[in-house]
């Protein structure tokens, strides 16, 4: 089963959407709470863990509806089925994408379940010290090397569940920068240090050249026969990996059907089953399933994830927002928002759509985002008064996790507060001042959930994977491809040449020829 290929401005809903915006474009929050009292409720949805209240959206019951028509004229139900099915959804790749079925514990593939019962084995072993490096001493340290998916979900991860985490010291080495590698060198100690390696493809500059120098480094003081004990690859690249040196063993493989962005519930994860160990992986594994199951099942006007992506293409469509905030209020996912970045970006920064013609709408939104509440004091000031539309998902947990009273409520009062004021502002006759007048009518969405536990943290990502799925079916682009990443890298490739040649005269362009003979000096 394939996607629809629906141009989503010439549909019905569409046409609808674009009269109904010029009649509420203007019409002020406050105006709506006032009309309607259950607001609150009639604009929210429970379910599990999670109360999503997006009452403070400019929305009307009209408005939900039509988002929903266009929904079901795009033929977004059938979407989702496609993709659970495992249906080659990535036509461009010719790839299924099917990271849900990672999660999936009654219905996993064989593949799935011996590769996790390795992750478990593994990690078990470096965390009870059965597993030693090859002086006999402990492992201390964890370095994952990657990037992009193959670093930005493990490092988010681990920091999210840093409460739950084991003595093991988990590094993240992902850019090519020799400054940050050595950085990270200069913390461990080879005879104590696991060394993973993670690349989808195993021909990353990045990740290839930063494992060939930590190679060298652990080399320096130690013998290549004990690569065995201290490094282990994670890849679907099996004689790259082998070439590289790491035997059999000690490769934790992955599929061409899990995009490098979606990985972190597959072997990917292993420095995230290093870090707090087996259990909360799994726990993180079924929160994500049980969000994979509600998106599949709810129906679309209570269904989480498809009324996140309604209301995000609402603002990007009609409103023209170019983009979204994302405030957690809490530390631990300090990270969330580069994580965020790429799946979000990475995904559905397209211009072509499903047919192969250029859109002719906006697609792909900018998301950013810092923690609350210390955006607070860097960018909320245009938030509140800037000449931008920036919607924005506040994220908080009921319970803190060390059980802090007079922190958690000045945490939270903050969160409730923020939303609060850009919805309300304050009407123009309190203020006797213009500078100080604030227009409110801001959008917010609000998420509440219990706890950060793995497996919350589980469903939460899930969650804005599915959302970014529905963006992409309504814009009608293909949303699992990346082709956009493809040619600064082979531009790199060349001016790398042109470098180590010092020869500028390789290069075409005259900019990048006078740069470089800055850099050369000739
Ligand atoms: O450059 C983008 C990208 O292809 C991402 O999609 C991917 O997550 C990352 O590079 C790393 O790729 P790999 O895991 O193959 O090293």
């Amino acid at each position: 089963m394939s996607l629809p290929k629906i141009n989503p401005i010439e549909t019905t809903a569409w046409k609808e959407l674009s009269k109904h915006f010029t009649e509420i474009e203007h019409t002020h929050l406050r105006e709506l709470f006032s009309e309607e009292n259950e607001r609150a409720s009639n604009l929210s949805i429970s379910w599990e863990n999670f109360y999503l209240d997006y009452s403070k959206n400019r929305v009307t019951a009209e408005t939900m509806q039509l988002l929903q028509n266009l929904a079901q004229e795009v033929r977004l139900s059938e979407a989702i089925k496609a993709q659970f099915d495992g249906s080659k959804i990535n036509e461009t790749e010719n790839r299924a994408v099917s990271h849900t079925a990672l999660r999936n514990f009654d219905a996993m593939p064989p593949e799935v379940r011996e590769t996790l019962a390795k992750m478990a084995h593994f990690s078990e072993q470096v965390i009870t010290e059965t597993h030693v490096g090859y002086t006999g001493k402990p492992i201390t340290d964890v370095v994952n090397v990657g990037i992009g998916g193959s670093h930005l979900g493990p490092n988010m991860v681990n920091e999210a569940l840093q409460y739950y985490k084991n003595h093991l010291k988990v590094h993240f080495m992902s850019n090519v920068d020799g400054d940050h590698v050595s950085e990270i060198l200069k913390k461990v100690d080879p005879e104590t240090t696991l060394f993973v390696i993670v690349s989808k493809t195993f021909t990353t500059q990045e990740t290839i050249t930063n494992a060939k120098t930590v190679r060298a480094w652990f080399c320096k003081t130690s013998e290549e026969k004990h690569i065995d004990k201290h490094f282990v690859a994670v890849s679907t690249n099996l004689d790259a990996v082998a070439s590289f040196g790491i035997a059999p063993a000690n490769i934790f493989p992955m599929w061409d059907w899990v995009g490098g962005r979606f990985s972190l519930w597959s072997a990917v994860g292993l420095s995230i089953c290093l870090g707090v160990g087996f259990q909360n992986f799994k726990a993180m594994l079924q929160g994500a399933h049980m969000m994979d199951v509600h998106f599949k099942e709810a129906p679309l006007e209570k269904n989480i994830p498809v009324v996140l992506g309604l209301l995000s293409v609402w603002y990007n469509n009609f409103f023209k927002a170019e983009s979204e905030a994302v405030i957690p209020y809490t530390e631990y996912l300090r990270k969330l928002t580069s994580y965020l970045q790429q799946a979000v970006m990475e995904s559905n920064g397209k211009q072509i759509d499903r047919n192969g013609k250029r859109v002719t709408y906006q697609t792909g939104t900018i998301v950013w985002g810092s923690t609350g509440t210390n955006a607070q004091h860097a960018f909320f000031q245009l938030l509140h008064q800037g000449t931008k539309l920036i919607p924005a998902d506040f994220i908080c947990f009921v319970e803190s996790l060390y059980g802090d009273a007079d922190h958690q409520n000045k945490l939270l009062a903050n969160c409730l507060a923020q939303t609060e004021a850009l919805m309300e502002g304050t009407p123009e006759h309190n203020n006797p001042s213009a500078f100080r007048n604030f227009e409110g009518n801001r959008p917010t969405n609000t998420l509440v959930i219990k706890k950060l536990s793995p497996k919350n943290l589980g469903s939460l990502l899930a969650m804005y994977e599915h959302k970014l799925f529905v963006q992409g079916i309504i814009w009608n682009i293909y949303s699992y491809d990346q082709w956009g990443v493809e040619l600064g890298k082979k531009v790199a490739i060349d001016t790398l040449e042109a470098i180590e040649e010092k020869n500028r005269d390789m290069l075409h362009n005259s900019s990048t020829q006078a740069l470089l003979r800055k850099i050369l000096g000739n």
